[in-house]
């Protein structure tokens, strides 16, 4: 039984100020909620300030990206131990944005991957194919290019450390969710190719979630699909009585 995990991606909101105001109310609306993993990803500068808040609670921390090196002459990035220290226990790594924004490829995932792994924290690795591709079916393809660039070269065990993230590009920000069967059809897909590059238990035991105009009004019926097993939410997160709604409705 794969235990429900919703993640509240900020993106580039929020200052410390707001962040601590945002995470105040969620404790609050959180404190009975039991059998699901909760966790907020809220932008660098707030992460010290959050961990803080979040001392003696359940919802864990996370962040939206790292640097694949410790240490060195890297200027402007941030290193997996750096976050570690700050109490950080997941990472996303390779959304959409970033790919789409930053040049982000598999094979930097996959660098990024590596050293999340090698230092206790946990990733979230997403993938994802935009309308074009949608559109002229090459939904599977792009799925299977994401999944096996940036897992490549995984272990097993590693493999089952992971989570990862099936987020249509055309549904992120954009109100479309994805219809629940067509959400299943692609996370049954991953978990397929999980069997074929690793093995059927880690297959099985693997959450995916899905990310793009989650809501409190759409999430039951996501979760109701047997492969879906959580949501990465972008806008319903900033606000305290949608993300709650959200992880309340996420109970499978
Ligand atoms: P929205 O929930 O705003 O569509 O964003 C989804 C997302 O990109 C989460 O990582």
């Amino acid at each position: 039984m794969r235990r429900p995990i919703i993640a509240g991606n900020w993106k580039l909101n929020k200052t410390p100020h707001e962040a601590i105001l945002l995470v105040d109310e969620l404790k609050r609306e959180l404190v009975d909620v039991t059998g699901v993993d909760v966790l907020v990803c809220p932008p660098f500068v707030d992460l010290s300030e959050v961990s803080d808040a979040l001392v003696d609670h359940d919802i864990a921390l996370g962040a939206q990206n790292v640097f694949w090196e410790d240490s060195g002459a890297f200027t402007g990035e941030i290193s997996a131990p750096m976050l570690k220290d700050l109490g950080v226990a997941y990472v996303i790594i390779g959304h959409s944005e970033r790919r789409q924004y930053f040049h982000e490829t598999n094979e930097t995932v996959n660098k990024r991957l590596r050293a999340v792994l090698k230092h206790g924290l946990t990733p979230i690795v997403c993938v994802g194919e935009n309308l074009s591709q949608r559109e002229s079916n090459k939904t599977f393809d792009v799925i299977k290019d994401h999944c096996e660039g940036s897992l490549s070269g995984l272990s097993v065990e590693e493999m089952k450390k992971a989570v990862l993230a099936y987020e249509p590009v055309w549904a992120i920000g954009t109100g479309k969710t994805a219809a629940p069967q067509q959400a299943q059809e692609v996370h049954v897909f991953i978990r397929q190719l999980l069997g074929k590059i690793f093995d059927a238990d880690t297959a099985d035991s693997v959450r995916i979630q899905y990310g793009g105009s989650v809501t409190p009004d759409n999430i039951v019926l996501l979760m109701a699909q047997p492969d879906i097993d959580g949501a990465l939410v972008g806008g319903a997160s900033l606000k305290a009585p949608s993300f709650s709604a959200i992880v309340k409705g996420a109970k499978k």
